[in-house]
């Protein structure tokens, strides 16, 4: 597929996988991906996992990323994992404000803010996801919704380190239902959050950064929603736990 900016594609396995099976799976993955170059391969297991599984990844074409960061840099915040200790493991990205740390932890978006810019000054590279409810939907709020995440989670981040950051758009009514917004619903959302990154830094930074689609992307509705001009990848959760769909997806993505 010929796109503008180069793909990535990432897997979110969320709380699955011991070290066990995570070491299991990536061995798996490893060989179905081995000289795939089209597309930035990226897989973030839990953190009890990340040890192991970056010395599978070593010399690989897949990349290391982490599901969570402390915004802090050391001292007193138990259970937290600073980006210099990700950093310990190759971790290349981060995974911040998930739609389920923003229900379930509360994240808000002047956390995540705080988190993007200790991800770039630790050099990791954030995925900021941003995603409406049902809800918002339903009562047309999209843009209204996805306009304040965006502004608020990439807040104060430079125009160097935004277009080292991947946004994430998924709908949160798409995410683990079986739902996925159409084609044209991402392209119109993702087109969306890159005029808001036109108007907050410029154009050139707008062009730059990749815009993945999360929710429900399975092998069959892969290649669709990236043949989208604004889909530049996706997060995929339950599909990126199996060989063979996140291989699939892809594969089917080039
Ligand atoms: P899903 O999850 O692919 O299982 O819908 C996506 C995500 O939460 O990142």
């Amino acid at each position: 597929m010929n796109k503008e900016r180069k793909l990535i594609i990432a897997g979110n396995w969320k709380m699955n996988r011991t070290v066990a099976e995570a070491l299991d799976l990536v061995q798996s993955l490893k060989r179905e991906l081995n000289g795939v170059k089209e597309v930035d391969i990226v897989i973030c297991p839990p953190f009890t996992a990340l040890h192991a599984v970056a010395s599978e990844v070593l010399e690989s074409n897949i990349r290391l990323g982490a599901q969570n960061m402390s915004e802090n840099n050391v001292g007193a915040y138990t259970g937290e994992i600073a980006a210099v200790m990700l950093k310990e493991f190759s971790v290349r990205y981060v995974v911040l404000g998930h739609s389920e740390r923003r229900q379930y932890q509360q994240e808000s978006d002047a956390l995540i803010a705080r988190k993007a810019a200790a991800a770039h000054a630790g050099s990791i590279k954030p995925i900021v996801c941003v995603g409406e409810l049902l809800a918002d939907r339903e009562s047309d709020r999209t843009e209204q919704v996805i306009g304040s995440q965006i502004r608020g989670s990439l807040a104060g981040l430079t125009k160097e380190q935004m277009i080292e950051t991947i946004v994430a758009y998924e709908p949160v009514w798409a995410i683990g239902t079986g739902k996925t917004a159409t084609s044209q619903q991402a392209q119109d959302v993702h087109a969306f959050i890159r005029t808001t990154l036109r108007s907050m830094f410029d154009d050139n930074v707008a062009r730059k950064v990749r815009i993945q689609y999360g929710g429900s992307v399975k092998p069959n509705n892969a290649r669709e929603l990236m043949s989208q001009p604004d889909v530049d990848g996706a997060l995929v959760g339950g599909a990126s736990l199996e060989v063979r769909s996140f291989s699939d997806i892809i594969k089917n993505s080039i």
